[in-house]
């Protein structure tokens, strides 16, 4: 009987931070669930982490970390292919090939590296904000400061990433959204370039559930690193029923059935997210008839919050207690991604005319 072939998804995490809840209930809890269902890889993107320069020893502490954070939360390496994206030495060659086929006038005008360049260099974004004007900003800036290359060259690498292992599915954020459209062109252009049809063209995905919100803590807006908003997963339990009784809120109902203002709807969507459908209804009603306290609400979404949590938590410190486990989680995942990386960067080689005498 032959097995219907998975679909491949992918996808990779910088190692900048910690999990919070957002990263949870948006896309890891998600990604979780599908293992049974896709050809599931996750890596953990710490050369792309190296095009903002960060400090080494943090590097190696941040990729360790994130690690035991997936694992914690239910990623299986037994069903998973889980990596760490520098132990794929084929991807740095496959960079190499596919630069000689990106534009860089199109790698200046993506969004990101706008951003980041600009960053690098310490300048905010000006009134003008053309091609021509960005261009003249970073080539001609009077500053001792430089943009490396490798920060100009990341969607190449991103696209790497994607097409070496031939995946089709990519769960990526909207700030991911322009990468993947240039990873298919720079698909579609290799493939008609050497008139071949090896690359497939990846798709945006989502797993196929509606979108999650997870709002911040600070009244409005999504739960995101940079707000300073977050729930860390491995916050301990007295960070984090401080950060949530700190949360904004407004002054309360003062009539029946008053709409909520940004704040409070953004707790009852936490409440949603952790609570049983009871407890919602229960705390809704309380609004509705303006006998709710806030400081009760918030009790309840901290020990809700807490229930996700804490076995997450547990098992990350757990994990990161034992290096030999890790070890053997990446070495069994690089074998795997080097399969089919390997597989791709010779027919690549091939391709180009990189051959043999
Ligand atoms: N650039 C992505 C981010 O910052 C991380 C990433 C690198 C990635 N390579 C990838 C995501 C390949 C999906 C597929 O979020």
């Amino acid at each position: 009987m032959s097995e219907q072939k998975k679909e491949i998804v992918l996808s990779g995490i910088r190692p900048t931070g910690n999990l919070h809840l957002g990263n949870y209930f948006g896309a890891l809890r998600k990604f979780v669930a599908a293992q049974d269902d896709y050809d599931c890889n996750f890596f953990v993107a710490d050369l792309h982490a190296l095009t903002t320069n960060p400090d080494p020893a943090q590097l190696h502490t941040n990729a360790k970390n994130i690690l035991a954070e997936y694992l914690a939360a239910g990623l299986d390496p037994e069903k998973s292919t889980i990596f760490m994206q520098s132990d794929i030495p084929e991807l740095s060659e496959m960079y190499l090939l596919l630069n000689m086929h990106v534009g860089i006038g199109e790698l200046m005008r993506t969004a990101s590296f706008k951003d980041k360049a600009r960053k690098a260099l310490g300048i905010g974004t000006p009134a003008d904000d053309s091609d021509e004007a960005f261009e003249k900003e970073i080539i001609g800036a009077a500053t001792n400061k430089r943009v490396n290359a490798g920060l100009l060259t990341y969607p190449t690498l991103m696209a790497v990433d994607i097409l070496i292992q031939k995946a089709t599915l990519v769960p990526v954020g909207k700030d991911q959204l322009q990468h993947l459209e240039l990873t298919r062109r720079f698909a579609r252009r290799f493939n008609s370039f050497y008139g071949v049809d090896l690359l497939p063209e990846p798709k945006d995905f989502d797993f196929g559930g509606a979108p999650v919100k997870v709002p911040g803590l600070d009244g409005s807006g999504k739960m995101g690193k940079s707000e300073g908003n977050c729930i860390y997963l491995i916050d301990d339990p007295k960070v984090l029923r401080k950060k949530v009784m700190r949360a904004v809120t407004d002054e309360g109902p003062k009539e029946p059935n008053s709409p909520m203002s940004e704040p409070i709807a953004n707790l009852f969507s936490l409440l949603e997210l952790t609570s049983t459908p009871e407890v919602v209804a229960q705390f809704r009603d309380a609004y509705a008839d303006c006998s709710i306290r806030y400081g009760d609400l918030k009790k309840q979404i901290a020990e809700d919050i807490l229930k996700v949590t804490t076995p997450i938590r547990e098992r990350v410190n757990d994990i990161l207690a034992d290096d030999q486990y890790i070890a053997s989680v990446l070495r069994r995942g690089a074998e795997r991604a080097r399969e089919r990386a390997s597989k791709t960067l010779a027919e690549v080689r091939e391709v180009m005319g990189i051959r043999p005498f």
